[in-house]
């Protein structure tokens, strides 16, 4: 354990998810999102991925926690580092012992082209209260804040949800806009909500930062509808817990062995209507650092400097579901 760990153990509160580690989350996230700008627009997906993993795992050392990744880059099969079960943190016995979700690099393809709104991400919580998605579609719906709780549901159509939506917020169906991942699979949905006049808001990839627009006035969007990453789902409904909003959740299974994988994680309910609480319960922290420039966050910015000196500059957001803060950080890190 460094000195930096020891004053943090010296300072912590008596809740688990103390008020220190909520800004030392940042640092993981921080760590991973420089690492993977060195392969913006490189059109390594693998290596972006690679570098982000190593530097979140290096980060998480750092932290004075007990910690076990419950979404992470796949089971230990299949992955190095940051595998589902893997123990993190720097004080393994003696430290909180917290779950962690995370995608060191949230959108791969984007950051290999250099697209818009790829992200380092991870939520963390108390031991138990993060659902441990398998590794399978979601289909997801969700809502900003303010509307009354049961406003979507996403065992009605895409019509019924969007028309109770222009209802309550008092505008034309036709007002509403909504983000939605651009996928063949889902050419039927696009076709709905076009049919009746909605704006619908394309995504090439990265469905956290997509639904978690839908709590930011500033991008106009009301609604995220459509299916993308179980693991991701869980994500985004951490960042909601934090500042309002609603999500429904349902897994979407294309095999058996999904299935299987599900009932590996104690699912037993396969159809199952996740909502907000189901998939990120108790006290939770959400943080996450732009990578590729993006709606919710800038990315990356750096400057060569004489004699190779660099100066890199990123944007952070941290938020807690107890308090409900939420804090832009923006750091600039010489290396
Ligand atoms: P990666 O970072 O793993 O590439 O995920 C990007 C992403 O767009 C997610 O945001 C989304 O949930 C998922 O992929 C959608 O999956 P698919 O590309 O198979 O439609």
């Amino acid at each position: 354990m460094n000195t930096a760990t020891g004053s943090i153990s010296a300072t912590k509160a008596s809740s688990v998810l103390d008020r220190v580690l909520v800004m030392e989350m940042v640092r993981v996230t921080e760590a991973a999102a420089i690492a993977a700008s060195d392969l913006i627009g490189r059109g390594d997906e693998k290596a972006a991925d690679a570098a982000a993993v190593e530097a979140m795992r290096r980060a998480f050392d750092e932290l004075y926690i007990d910690g076990t990744v419950v979404i992470g880059e796949g089971e230990r099969d299949e992955a190095p580092m940051l595998y589902i079960g893997e123990k993190v943190g720097g004080a393994p016995g003696k430290g909180p012992k917290i779950d962690i979700a995370l995608d060191p690099l949230e959108g791969t393809t984007i950051t290999a082209k250099a697209g818009p709104n790829a992200l380092a991400v991870l939520a963390a919580a108390e031991k138990g209260c993060l659902l441990n998605a398998p590794d399978t579609y979601m289909d997801k719906l969700a809502v900003g804040p303010g509307y009354p709780e049961g406003i979507i549901d996403i065992a009605k159509s895409p019509t019924e949800n969007v028309k109770a939506v222009a209802e309550a917020k008092g505008v034309k169906p036709s007002d509403i806009i909504i983000c939605v991942l651009d996928r063949p699979r889902h050419a039927d949905l696009i076709a709905e909500l076009r049919g009746l006049g909605c704006g619908v808001v394309l995504i090439g990839d990265g469905d956290v930062a997509g639904v978690i627009a839908v709590t930011d006035e500033d991008t106009t969007i009301d609604l995220y509808m459509g299916q993308g990453g179980a693991p991701e789902g869980v994500l985004a409904a951490a960042a909601l817990r934090c500042v309002g909003g609603q999500f429904n959740g349902r897994l979407v299974f294309r095999n058996e062995d999904e299935k299987a994988r599900a009932r590996k994680w104690g699912i037993e309910d396969l159809d199952r209507i996740y909502k907000l609480e189901d998939l990120a319960k108790g006290d939770c922290i959400f943080a996450a650092t732009g990578v590729t420039q993006g709606s919710l966050l800038d990315g990356v910015k750096r400057k060569h400097g004489i004699g190779g000196a660099r100066v890199m500059t990123t944007e952070s957001v941290v938020m807690r579901a107890s308090s409900g803060t939420v804090r832009w950080i923006r750091g600039e890190h010489r290396i």
